[in-house]
C-alpha cells in the first residue's frame, strides 16, 4: 500500500526537500497551502515548482482547527509532519503575539485532530529548533540539556516540543520532535543570515550592491546541509517507538567565519564591505549553540555529510550562477 504523508509547510526549505525525499520513496504527498499561496504560485511555489504534479495541494490556513481537521480526515495519513512556523527569530521580537499564538495553536491543532480523529497509526513529527536551548546551560546540548529559550520564537518551539510529549504521554501517540540545529540550503530564505550573506557576497561581486549589513557577527551556530536534516525526520518516524532527538553537526562556527569563507571563495575580503549596524542585534542574543548528535547517529546511524566549507561554497556558487545570468 501506498504510505500518504501531509507536510504543513511544504513551501519552504525543509517542505521542498522533505516532499522530494518523500517523493523519491514512493509516498502519496499531501501539502497543507495558505489559499493566498495558491493565489500566488510564482512568488511561493519556487522551492516546489518541479514536484508541483506529484504533491497534492490542500487549501488550508494553520490557525484554523477546522481547516487542519477536515485535511486530516479527508486524507488519513501514515505520517504528518509539522514544519510550518513563524521561524524567522528575529521577527518574533516585533511581533510576538502572532509568532506566540500561530506557532503554539498550530502544533495544538494538529496533534489534537488526529487524537479526535483516532488515527491510531497516523505518526507525527514537530519541527523542534536548537533555539529552545536560548542562553545555554552546557555544551555542547544534547537531549537532556535543560530549555532556557531567549526568544517569544524559541518559547513557542518549547511549548510545542511539550505539547508533543504530552500527547505521546497522555494518548499512546506516535509523536516526536526533532530539535533540529541550522540547516541551511541554496533554497534558504534571505532573510536568514547565510543567504544574506551569500547573496550579497554575489551581489558585491557583480558590482550589484555596496556593503553588507550585519549584527552580531560573533554568534555561533552549528550549521548543517538541510537535505540530511530532513532525512532525519523520516528516520524518527520509521521507528517503532516515538522519541526526541537532537540533530546537528556538532560543530560550531561564527557569523564572521561564514562571512571570511563566502567572500574568500569569489576572491574578496569581506571586511572591505562589512557594517555593523545596531538595528540587525537581537534584544536577547542566543551567542552559541552547538550539538551533541550523539543519540541519533547511535540509533540510526544518522550523520552529517557535508562540511561547513562544502555548504559556504554551494550556496555562494549558487548565488552567484544565478545573479550572473540574469545581469
Ligand atoms: N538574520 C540575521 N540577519 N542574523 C544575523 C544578522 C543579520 O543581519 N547579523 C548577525 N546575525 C546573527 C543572529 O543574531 C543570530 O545569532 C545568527 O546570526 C543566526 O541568525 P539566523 O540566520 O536568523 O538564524 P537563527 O539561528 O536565529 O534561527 C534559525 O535556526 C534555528 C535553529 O537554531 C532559524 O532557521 C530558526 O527557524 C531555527 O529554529
Amino acid at each position: 500500500m501506498t504510505k500518504k504523508a501531509i507536510i504543513t509547510g511544504i513551501t519552504g526549505q525543509d517542505g521542498s526537500f522533505l516532499a522530494e525525499l518523500l517523493i523519491n520513496k514512493g509516498y502519496e504527498v499531501h501539502g497543507i497551502v495558505r489559499r493566498v499561496a495558491i493565489e500566488d504560485p510564482n512568488q511561493r511555489y519556487w522551492r516546489i515548482k518541479n514536484n508541483l504534479n506529484k504533491i497534492n495541494i490542500h487549501a488550508g490556513t494553520m490557525e484554523n482547527y477546522s481547516s487542519i481537521f477536515k485535511i486530516i480526515n479527508k486524507i488519513k495519513p501514515d505520517e504528518f509532519y509539522h514544519l510550518a512556523a513563524q521561524s524567522f527569530v528575529s521577527d518574533s521580537f516585533n511581533d510576538e503575539y502572532s509568532t506566540l499564538s500561530s506557532n503554539i495553536n498550530s502544533t495544538h491543532y494538529c496533534l489534537s485532530a488526529i487524537k479526535e480523529l483516532d488515527l491510531k497509526k497516523t505518526k507525527f513529527y514537530f519541527a523542534g529548533s536548537s533555539e529552545m536551548f536560548g542562553k545555554v546551560h552546557e555544551s555542547p546540548q544534547n537531549e537532556s540539556t535543560p530549555f532556557h529559550p531567549r526568544s517569544i520564537y524559541g518559547i513557542s518551539k518549547v511549548a510545542g516540543f511539550d505539547l508533543t510529549r504530552y500527547y505521546r504521554e497522555a494518548y499512546g501517540m506516535h509523536a516526536s520532535s526533532g530539535i533540529l540545529f541550522n540547516h541551511e540550503s541554496e533554497r534558504r530564505g534571505y532573510e536568514f543570515v547565510t543567504r544574506k550573506i551569500s547573496y550579497s557576497a554575489a551581489m558585491i561581486k557583480l558590482g550589484l550592491q555596496k556593503n553588507l549589513e550585519l549584527g552580531n557577527i560573533d554568534a555561533k551556530r552549528d550549521w548543517g546541509y538541510a537535505p540530511e536534516y530532513v532525512n532525519a525526520m523520516w528516520l524518527m518516524l520509521q521507528d517503532k517507538k516515538a522519541d526526541d532527538y537532537v540533530v546537528g553537526t556538532g560543530k560550531a562556527y561564527s557569523v564572521r567565519d561564514f562571512a571570511n569563507i563566502a567572500f574568500k571563495i569569489l576572491n574578496m575580503d569581506y571586511k572591505k564591505y562589512l557594517k555593523i549596524k545596531k538595528h540587525l542585534y537581537r534584544p536577547s542574543e542566543v551567542e552559541t549553540l552547538i550539538s551533541d548528535p550523539s543519540k541519533i547517529k547511535k540509533k540510526f546511524g544518522w550523520k552529517t555529510k557535508v562540511s561547513f566549507d562544502k555548504l559556504v561554497e554551494r550556496m555562494v556558487i549558487n548565488d552567484y550562477d544565478a545573479l550572473k545570468k540574469r545581469v
